[in-house]
């Protein structure tokens, strides 16, 4: 497999250092709260839940979240992954003060071995851009379950359709970031969210907020 296929480049290649500039207004400003129905406070809090002091985030955009939320100490280990060179700089500079480690992958391509072990592990907003069904994309978890220590949370949010509540605007716009493969979440149900988390975690939690789920994992199986 390359280590950047083409088929996955849609969900990452509109993340300019133009479209970052605007991302945190438009997107976890404005579209969490008034399109999505989860405001940005929602996502922060989930940080401050399951952040650990060796934490590992994958698709990072602006890190926008790793900013605003609280670590358990003052000098927590980050590692940044994403395929995107633009996240990675803008993330890495925001959060600078925590020195952080950057790698640049595609997180559906299996990961390196030497990657090391993290005690919380954060996929906020990515599922939904990552190409294919739920069973498809969830070649995620069996690539990040290695690096997860025994006692470590997996957890994040995605945009969702099926029967989830959804507004107009956000079936517009859902179907509009579809078409042009920034999202591809057409098949992407709460149900098939917990089948594929609990394939693999003994205890997980989804929690939903308008058409966004909030979920974390535990205990790998
Ligand atoms: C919608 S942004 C979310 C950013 C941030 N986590 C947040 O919640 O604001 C999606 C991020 O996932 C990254 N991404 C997309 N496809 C990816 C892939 N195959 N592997 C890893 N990261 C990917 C993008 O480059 C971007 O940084």
């Amino acid at each position: 497999m390359k280590r950047f296929p083409d088929a996955h480049k849609p969900g990452y290649a509109a993340y300019s250092k133009l479209s970052l500039a605007i991302y945190d207004t438009l997107v976890l400003g404005l579209s969490n709260r008034f399109i999505w129905r989860c405001p940005s406070e929602f996502l922060t809090a989930l940080y401050n839940r399951n952040l650990s002091a060796d934490h590992l985030d994958v698709g990072v955009g602006t890190g926008f979240f790793l900013d605003k939320a609280t670590f358990p100490v003052s000098s927590p280990k980050i590692t940044l992954m994403d395929p995107n060179e633009a996240c990675l700089e803008k993330a890495a500079s925001r959060i600078a003060r925590y020195e952080p480690n950057k790698i640049r992958a595609d997180a559906l391509v299996p990961w390196l071995r030497q990657l090391g072990s993290f005690r919380s592990i954060g996929i906020n907003y990515l599922l939904h851009c990552l190409p294919g069904t739920m069973t498809e994309k969830s070649v995620l978890f069996d690539h990040l379950k290695p690096h997860l220590a025994e006692d470590g949370t997996l957890f994040g949010a995605t945009i969702l359709q099926g029967n989830v509540s959804r507004t107009a605007l956000a079936r517009k716009l859902m179907r509009i970031y579809n078409g042009k493969g920034i999202f591809s979440n057409e098949n992407d149900t709460r149900e098939s969210l917990e089948l594929e988390l609990s394939r693999r975690f003994k205890n997980v939690d989804i929690e939903m907020m308008g058409c966004v789920a909030l979920f974390s994992a535990n205990q790998p199986i």
